[in-house]
């Protein structure tokens, strides 16, 4: 006992120096988990990716760290607030942040325990109110507005139910949506506990945005809009290669979550960014967003990604502005509080609402 608390004493001091790379670096100490680095500097090193890289060797990454967060309780809380406070510092005023609860839990996930953890005993369900109890904390220390996005995991057909009924538990603590990320090479007809869950979420208001087009197929798009009623589709770049799709699409104003940077690094899309999907969904004034998207592994964050449009791809302050209101028109925040985004965009943009459209 004596030794637990030299060592809790110690790791308070730690907690002290080295805020920023905490989350990765005390974990392996405090619960004698191997990490393949020594230091902050060394592991991110290992992780992070400079050039565009196959889907193998991306997935790869997430086994150098995901083993000492998951089943974590403190780092998972920890990273939560941490990621609030990174986003007020990029200047973000809303945030909706997505993850898999199961991918951070250590029981109740099935038989194959992931990143081959043993046991333990963090729930699914535990891990969505510590992350939730991290993003408010967050909230009222860094004075900006954070909600959650619960994923389902294409490979993992067996957690989605579960994934829906966690968003209708916690839909007044800050989750908003559900999604559905993973290989696209996964379709539905193989997985329909997807389709089953998508189809509780339109039940019960249950707002949905599914991974479609990134690196699959455009049919993969449509799949997600008229099987899985997606108001939002993650990615999406490869819409453009169904010009009846994409028209159907730019009609309805569905909304598409853009990430330059993650696209060109996992491949997605070409390297050159001025050949860039984005540039005609911008041409055709379509309704997206731009977004970050793995900022760990890809060493990203929002200012970059917006640097990156507007370097290569000629992007206009008046663009950001727009594609900014589409964003926050096409929020999962009730009503209300979506009035209230806006009104803060106008106010900053110094636009006067009668003219805002
Ligand atoms: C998983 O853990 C077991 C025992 O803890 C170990 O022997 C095995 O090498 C690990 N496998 C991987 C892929 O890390
Ligand atoms: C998924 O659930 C079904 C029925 O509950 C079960 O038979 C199957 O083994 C599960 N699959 C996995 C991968 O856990
Ligand atoms: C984008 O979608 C939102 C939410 O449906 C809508 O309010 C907005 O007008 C759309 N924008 C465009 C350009 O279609």
């Amino acid at each position: 006992k004596s030794q637990w608390e030299a060592l809790q004493k110690a790791e308070r001091r730690l907690k002290i120096h080295i805020i920023f790379h905490f989350s990765i670096f005390y974990p392996p100490r405090r619960r004698g988990i191997s990490l393949p680095a020594n230091t902050a500097e060394e592991l991110k090193e290992k992780i992070i990716v400079h050039e565009p890289v196959t889907l193998t060797k991306f997935l790869e990454k997430f086994k150098e760290y995901m083993h000492v967060i998951a089943g974590d309780r403190e780092a998972i809380k920890r990273i939560a607030y941490e990621f609030v406070e990174d986003k007020a510092k990029e200047g973000v005023i809303y945030v909706e942040v997505r993850y898999s609860p199961h991918f951070l839990a250590n029981c109740d996930v099935g038989k194959n325990i992931p990143w081959n953890q043993t046991e333990g005993d963090l729930t699914p369900d535990e891990v969505v109110r510590l992350v939730n109890e991290g993003l408010s904390e967050g909230e009222r220390a860094f004075k900006i507005k954070a909600r959650s996005i619960l994923c389902c995991m294409r490979h993992m057909p067996n957690w989605s139910i579960e994934v829906v009924e966690l968003c209708k538990t916690y839909r007044d603590a800050g989750v908003v949506a559900i999604d559905l990320a993973g290989d696209e090479s996964m379709n539905l007809e193989e997985n329909s506990n997807h389709k089953v869950a998508y189809e509780e979420a339109v039940r019960c208001g249950i707002h949905r945005t599914v991974h479609a087009g990134e690196v699959g197929p455009a049919s993969m798009v449509k799949e997600a809009v008229e099987e899985l009623k997606a108001e939002r589709i993650g990615h999406g770049y490869n819409t453009l290669q169904d010009k009846d799709l994409y028209r159907k699409l730019l009609e309805q104003n569905m909304h598409f979550e853009m990430c330059p940077i993650s696209s060109k690094l996992t491949s997605a899309c070409s390297s050159d960014f001025t050949q860039h999907p984005i540039i005609t969904f911008r041409k055709d004034k379509a309704n997206y967003s731009l977004n970050t998207d793995d900022p760990l592994i890809f060493n990203s964050n929002l200012p970059l990604d917006y640097s990156i449009v507007h370097q290569h791809m000629g992007f206009t302050e008046e663009e950001f502005k727009r594609l900014n209101i589409n964003s926050a028109k096409s929020s999962f925040l009730p009503e209300k509080e979506k009035e209230e985004l806006l009104h803060q965009l106008y106010e900053a943009y110094g636009m006067m609402r009668s003219t805002a459209l």
